[in-house]
């Protein structure tokens, strides 16, 4: 979603900015702008639709001098995508101007009173609201910018990260957060903002995260301030990241997407370390440790996420119920926080989310938490506000994702199910000894197996290559096989923009089957497993319709390699880990189709990594 940049200190901002606002294309968006000011008092401010490229492109010669400055990527919510409506938004007078990461809910009723006062508007956006009721205030009032950004979000219904600059005062940024992320970097004489850590790594690695309803001032002259909005002061907590510089960076790959997907033997192993020792029979997941007598205790464990999460949390609920034994329910995080679901403090909420920072996830917490249930999480940005709002949680360790595809982050939220299915079935006495050792020293061999799946790069890219151009695709499978087939599906629609539909294999026959002609490749998980035979005569029903199939098979298999028309192999592993192993190659295919379709992978079309608005 929207990204936000900001600095303030002795050096040039404009440099700072436009290198942050290229940090943050990741998270997606469709327009850019930066405000820049300094002793001279003269506000420079631009603003552009597209990529940050074509912001500077605009900027070209112009003048960009200044100490103190604001950028931002936005990523439309009221309003089209256009030079208007991109950020920064100023004030009448055009003194103050201001960035914003989230929705002003009663933006529409404070606009018809500002109107009545006189305000004009120049965009359609609800941030240009918001600065309009902060010049408003500041004049009634007679109050500073502070005071003035403080009382206007009394009023304000809705999510917010927003960094507001004073032209008359080239000294200062007042910033405040709800619901939103916003992060201070603490430099040596200067300040950092972003509305998450990857703007602000490269010039220093302390940090504070603000929280819900905080509003801070940065100044050179008196540093940092943070006060509640109730007027309460707060002291700061500088948090050292652990993030490395070199993540953030293609190192020598197309592109991020890919770069992630071939990093996954690295991830898992990152995942596993300190947590499984097959040798020992050790297993578990420190973070949790304390909540694991809650859980064997509890009615049920109701997983909450959205998209590539959800399906690994779907792929969680067929490791606890089969190894552990636990009830699990997988719900839509935004389904589950409007049904008014019936929770109570003896069911454990488990929030997945790759981000930490997804708005329909924090929310269902919130809701979860309000009715006395213990929540888990699992996430993989450090810090992250799901991370802080559970009451415990593990995290994945996969590193930054950055292509918008999620890759690396899916095959490591099945690890740490897959670590926490069978820490519990230990405690809870449900797998037998041999069978746990098993699996232990099979989930230690995954990485290497990872491996070798990912040499089916060229087979993937020759397959891509044939079926690139069709307009349709089916992904079938069963079991736990069924939640990679939607994963599949998912991979190839949001990234190549072909219409996808993941389906449990039997299900194909109450309706999809339809669909199946000479046109329809249709991708099946195929490997050896509990319902192996029935997912071949699956295969066998598309062939009999003339339908291509594409399948996912364990190595050494020939009865599939007879009826498909193409076979990606990849190594045995238990039923429990195929899922880990046969997401790869879909995530290599998908890959390829879209860049054959000559699709922006790393930042498709409408989408964002995180997706911080309901
Ligand atoms: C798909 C994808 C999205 C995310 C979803 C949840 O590739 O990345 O479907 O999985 O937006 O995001 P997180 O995991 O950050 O909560």
């Amino acid at each position: 979603m929207c990204g936000i940049v900001g600095y303030v200190g002795e050096k040039q901002a404009y440099d700072i900015l436009i290198k942050g606002l290229k940090r943050l294309e990741y998270r997606g968006y469709d327009s850019s702008g930066i405000a820049i000011s300094g002793d001279e008092k003269d506000l420079k401010f631009y603003k552009r639709k597209g990529k940050v490229a074509k912001l500077e492109e605009f900027i070209g010669d112009r003048s960009t001098k200044g100490t103190i400055g604001i950028g931002h990527t936005r990523w439309a919510t009221h309003g089209p995508a256009n030079d208007e409506n991109a950020h920064p938004h100023a004030s009448g007078d055009g003194n103050l101007v201001l960035i914003h990461n989230g929705i002003i809910e009663n933006y529409a009723s404070l606009k018809k009173e500002l109107e009545k006062r006189g305000h004009k508007f120049l965009s359609d956006t609800d941030t240009e609201v918001l600065i309009h009721l902060i010049e408003e205030v500041k004049k009634q009032e007679n109050v500073s910018l502070f005071e003035a950004v403080r009382l206007s979000l009394t009023e304000v219904v809705g999510a917010y990260a927003i960094v507001v600059m004073d032209k008359n005062n080239p000294d200062e940024l007042v910033l405040a957060k709800k619901s939103s992320p916003l992060v201070i970097g603490i430099g040596d004489n200067d300040f950092y903002v972003g509305s998450d850590a990857t703007p602000i790594i490269e010039y220093t690695k302390n940090v504070v995260y603000l929280e819900d309803e905080e509003i801070a001032i940065i100044s050179k002259k008196n540093g940092l301030k943070i006060k509640k909005l109730n007027n309460q002061d707060i002291s700061p907590t500088i948090q050292e990241l652990q993030m490395k510089l070199d993540v953030l960076e293609k190192g020598g790959y197309p592109h991020f997407m890919l770069k992630e997907i071939f990093e996954q033997p690295k991830t898992i192993l990152d995942c596993m370390r300190g947590r499984v020792n097959a040798q020992k029979g050790f297993v578990s997941l420190g973070g949790i440790e304390d909540y694991a007598t809650k859980i064997l205790n509890a009615n049920r464990i109701i997983i909450i996420a959205c998209g590539t999460s959800w399906h690994a949390g779907l792929v969680g609920e067929y490791l606890i119920e089969d190894l552990a034994r636990i009830n699990v329910e997988v719900e839509y995080a935004s389904e589950f926080r409007y049904r008014n679901p019936i929770i109570n403090e003896n069911d454990i909420v488990l929030a997945i989310s790759q981000s930490g920072e997804t708005a329909d996830t924090l929310a269902a917490i919130k809701l979860a938490k309000s009715k006395g249930a213990t929540i888990l999480g699992i996430c993989n940005v450090v810090g992250s506000t799901i991370s802080r709002e559970t009451h415990a949680g593990a995290y994945t360790h996969a590193g930054p994702e950055i292509g918008v595809a999620s890759t690396k982050a899916f095959t490591a939220q099945v690890t740490v199910l897959s670590l926490l299915a069978l820490s519990l079935a230990q405690k809870k006495g449900t797998i037998e000894k041999s069978k746990l050792n098993r699996l232990l020293f099979e989930l230690e061999s995954i990485p290497e197996k990872v491996a070798e799946v990912l040499k089916s790069d060229d087979l993937c890219k020759e397959i891509a290559a044939i079926y690139k151009d069709v307009n349709n695709a089916l992904y079938l499978g069963r079991g736990y096989s069924f939640p990679v087939a939607l994963e599949g599906a998912l991979k190839l629609k949001e990234i190549s923009y072909i219409h996808a539909e993941g389906y449990p294999a039997a299900e194909m026959k109450h309706g999809p089957i339809a669909l199946i002609d000479e046109e329809m490749p249709v991708f099946v998980v195929a490997t050896k497993g509990p319902s192996y035979e029935k997912v071949v005569s699956n295969i066998q029903e598309v062939k009999a319709r003339k339908g291509k199939v594409i399948s996912i098979v364990t190595k050494g298999d020939e009865d599939v390699k007879k009826a498909a028309d193409h076979v990606i192999e990849i190594p045995h592993t238990e039923e429990q880990f195929a899922p880990i192993l046969a997401t790869i190659p879909f995530q290599l295919l998908s890959y390829h189709m879209a860049v054959m379709r000559e699709c922006n992978v790393d930042q498709p079309r409408n989408l964002a990594k995180s997706v911080t608005v309901e």
